[in-house]
């Protein structure tokens, strides 16, 4: 396996790298914007290719990465299902797996620090992100923190085995790795015997608003750029207009979505199933979705949003598939257009 620890010095953020093997596809967690030319050279020197970037929550102290890794290797973007960032490409609940080829890691909806907090289980390690810091816990007095909340989330990891490792997503005082062993039986924040007294706790805190607050929160709000772009261009339908698609032997409607998406979600009847990790297969020669264009069809992807589909038909125009178009805002759009699932 490959695994990295970075560090923001500006910011304090801690972001992780995970790989199977050499040569193999690869995640980030919590990436920062000012690192993203590091992130890509070392994927670059390791001969790693990154498909999913995850941020474990809307973070106030720094500009997340995950829009310029999206658009400098059209990786997925990934937030939990609570986040009100306005277009990432993928979401996650509790309980969910998350996986890049060899590596599957588990979703944990943790919230207090924010209302759309998770945590990642990987094995024997656990990225806690800011619901656990090393003999800390992240702060929940604005973007709808809620100490009795991280309370019970903090609840919930203390069960994890004790020699789980913690990697959390911050540390201001150096220290990179902990345990659930330890943070049970040091971490001042955990010496409270209910969630009364830790709320208590976190109220008489008092902190100052990060420096990065009013810059940084707007930023990560709007991280959805690529469908304006694809639909000035003229490659998208509406929702609405997609209906009309539906049983048109000249289109061939492709799902993007993870097999998980679909069970959870639905698809558009008469679809096939193309996941975006396998895209540069099918579009390229002798692929599925490059047979099909060449046969005359007219190519239409949808996902969750329309982020991935729109890299998608972005990246067919660019193999020379003329006829590639998406669905604008993808199945959250179709549902509220009350299209037809099955
Ligand atoms: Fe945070």
């Amino acid at each position: 396996m490959i695994f990295r620890q970075l560090f923001d010095p500006v910011s304090s953020t801690y972001s992780y790298l995970l790989a199977s093997r050499r040569g193999g596809e690869a995640l980030v967690i919590d990436p920062v914007l000012d690192k993203v030319d590091r992130y890509l050279k070392l994927m670059e020197e390791l001969d790693l290719r990154l498909v999913k970037a995850i941020d474990t929550h809307l973070h106030a102290d720094h500009i997340t990465g995950l829009g310029a890794l999206r658009d400098r290797t059209r990786c997925v973007t990934v937030m939990g299902e609570q986040s009100k960032v306005d277009v990432v490409s993928m979401r996650v609940g509790d309980g969910d797996r998350l996986t890049v080829e060899g590596l599957d890691l588990e979703a944990f909806y943790t919230p207090g620090h924010t209302d759309d907090s998770y945590c990642f289980m990987f094995g024997d390690r656990i990225f806690t992100g800011d619901t656990l810091l090393i003999r800390g816990t992240g702060r929940t007095d604005f973007q709808n923190g809620d100490s009795r909340a991280q309370y019970e989330s903090l609840q919930r990891l203390m069960r994890l085995p004790e020699e789980t490792l913690v990697f959390p997503g911050h540390d201001y005082k150096g220290d990179t790795v902990s345990t659930i062993g330890e943070e049970k039986r040091f971490n001042p924040r955990l010496k409270v015997r209910n969630a009364e007294e830790y709320s208590a706790m976190m109220e008489s805190l008092h902190l100052p608003n990060p420096k990065m607050m009013d810059v940084a929160v707007p930023a990560n709000m709007h991280q959805g750029l690529h469908q304006e772009e694809v639909a000035r261009r003229g490659w998208a339908y509406s929702a609405d207009e997609a209906k009309g698609l539906i049983g048109r032997a000249d289109v061939a409607l492709i799902d993007l979505r993870e097999k998980a998406e679909r069970g959870r979600a639905g698809a558009i009847p008469g679809s096939l199933h193309a996941p975006y990790a396998d895209l540069q297969d099918n579009i390229g020669e002798g692929g599925l979705i490059h047979e099909l264009a060449l046969s005359g069809k007219t190519i239409v992807f949808y996902c969750a949003f329309g982020e991935r589909s729109a890299m998608a038909v972005q990246a067919a125009q660019d193999k020379g598939l003329a006829s590639a178009r998406h669905i604008e805002g993808g199945m959250a759009a179709w549902r509220k257009a009350r299209g037809e699932t099955r």
